[in-house]
This record gives C-alpha cells, structure tokens and sequence, in this order.
C-alpha cells in the first residue's frame, strides 16, 4: 500500500481507504458480523483510512464497534450534517463516543451550515479533539461554493467525487487544491457502483496488467490514483474480498496518459 500525506493536514493516508455509504448502514449479528470482517481485511491491507457520516444511518455506530480496541490503528474521517448547531454538537458528541474521544478528519457534509460548523470545529481542533477539518461536496453545481471555503485557508482537506465519469473537479476544483495544499479524498471511485456493473473482458484489460491490474475496479481505482494531486480513495463494499482486491490497487506503479486513457474508453463502454 502506498502512503501520501494528506495534503495540509499532515495526515499519513493510504491511498486505499474505505467508504460506509449503505454498506455499514446495518442491523443484526450476521451483518455486523460482516463488517467486522470488511474492516479486517481493510486494515491487514494497510487501507485504514475509513469514512463515515451522521446521514449514514447506523454506519457510524457500526464501524465505531469494529474499531474497538484498535482504534490507534485507523484514521477516523467522518462528517458534521445538519442545518442545527444544536444537533451538530451532539453529532460530535456522538461521534466522540463511537471512536474513541478523538477524530482524525472532520468534515462538514455537503457544506451544510458550514459557517457555524466550521467554527465549531476550529474549536475542537484547537482542543486536540479533531486534527483536521475537511469539506465535502457530491454535487458539481455546489463546486463554486467549495471553492469559496477552500479559499477561506480555514480547512485542510476536501471530499469531492472523481471518476473516468465524473471529472468536473478536474475544471477548478482539483487544481485549486494543489495550489492551496489541500488533501483530496476521492468518493464515489466507482460512481456508486455504475461503472462496475459491466467489466470489460480480460483482453481488453490486459494492457493493464504491468500494472498489477487484474480487475476493472482495480484498474478505476489507479486510474484516479494515477493524478497524484488525489491522495485517498474510499469505495464502498459490503463484500471482503471486494476490500482485498480494491487495497491492491494501491500499490504503484501508476498510469501514464496512455492507460488513463485506455480505461476512460472502457468506462464510456461499460455503460
Ligand atoms: N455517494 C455519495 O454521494 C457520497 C457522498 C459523500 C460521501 N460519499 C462517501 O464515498 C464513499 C464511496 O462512494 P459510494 O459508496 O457512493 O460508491 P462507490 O464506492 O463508487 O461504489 C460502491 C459500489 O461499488 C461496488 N464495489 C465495490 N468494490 C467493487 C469491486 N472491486 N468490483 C465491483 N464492484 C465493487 C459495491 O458493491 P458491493 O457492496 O456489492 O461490493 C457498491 O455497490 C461512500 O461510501 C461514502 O463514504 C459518498
């Protein structure tokens, strides 16, 4: 597993890490059963950088109780999500208790309140509770607001959506960042999963394999990674193996414009 600070946080990232969108929004034994064993996998692979949110249901509590006692061994980036200061403070407070007192990035949720939330934030990282603040975004029309926070100097790390699919960021946002430092966590690497549906066969991935590219999620995750000015990729499972395969692509070597090209000719396809 390769390893890139994250930008201005200063943060040590895999550039594999995980997302809990709908796979950790679950109940009963066997399904927590299963995402302990989803954050196994992620952690014996080195990708221990694991993303969260309020507006995930359970996913919080769920993956707080599979880092108990191993917390130190993972980086904890979860968000504030409410129009509320009232209830921000006691998505914090919460937060707190799923994963042990501290948070490693903490991001406000699609910019909601962010004003409020930032300053609420600034806070906590002053009082060693949170080191790092970050804002997310799915949405390209919210863009220029990004932009308008990213410029504040008061964050360290943005989330922003970036695939073969979905390359608005690669307008403003991702060059805005390089220029200010800023971390990049990239969600949705698999655009929520529509490009997995159908993989390209063997032979039209086989130009990939120097790259240790067995898998057409492999070869999107790299494609991303490729833009080195992108630091930590969190797709979603709700299956371990699926976790084993996604971590391998995060060993170098990287794509050239070649290959990246290749793959982004693939995805159109896989439509
Ligand atoms: N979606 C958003 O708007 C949004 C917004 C803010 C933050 N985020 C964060 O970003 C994370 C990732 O985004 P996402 O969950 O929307 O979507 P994603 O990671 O792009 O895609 C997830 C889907 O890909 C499938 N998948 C995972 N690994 C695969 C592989 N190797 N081969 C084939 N299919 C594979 C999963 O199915 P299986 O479960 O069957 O493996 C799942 O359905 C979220 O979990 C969340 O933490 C998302």
């Amino acid at each position: 597993m390769e390893y890139r600070i994250l930008g201005n946080t200063g943060l040590q990232v895999p550039v594999i890490g995980m997302g809990t969108w709908q796979t950790f929004d679950v109940r009963g034994e066997a399904a927590r059963k299963n995402a302990r064993a989803i954050v196994d996998t992620a952690l014996a692979a080195g990708a221990n950088f694991f993303d969260s949110s309020p507006m995930y249901g359970e996913a919080e509590r769920v993956l707080g109780e599979t880092l108990q006692g191993r917390r130190a061994q993972a980086l904890v980036a979860t968000k504030v999500w409410t129009s509320s200061d009232r209830e921000g403070r006691a998505q914090v407070q919460r937060a707190f208790q799923y994963f042990g007192g501290y948070i490693d990035l903490y991001q406000i949720h699609n910019l909601v309140n962010w004003r409020e939330h930032l300053a609420m934030l600034e806070q906590l990282r002053d009082a060693g509770q949170v080191r790092a603040i970050g804002a997310t975004h799915y949405s390209s029309s919210a863009f220029g607001e990004l932009a308008l926070v990213m410029q504040t100097g008061r964050i360290t790390a943005i989330q922003i959506p970036y695939n073969p699919l979905e390359r608005e960021v690669e307008r403003t946002i991702l060059p805005l960042a390089a220029d200010l430092g800023l971390g990049v966590v990239v969600m949705r690497p698999f655009a929520q999963g529509a490009l997995t549906r159908r993989s390209p066969s063997a032979a039209e991935l086989a130009p990939l394999r120097s790259f240790g590219v067995t898998t057409w999620g492999q070869a999107l995750l790299k494609w991303i990674l490729s833009d080195t000015r992108c630091h930590v990729a969190i797709p979603a499972t709700s299956r371990r193996e699926r976790m084993a395969e996604n971590a391998v692509a995060g060993e170098p070597p990287w794509f050239g414009a070649e290959e990246r090209a290749l793959v982004a000719r693939l995805a159109q396809r896989s439509m």
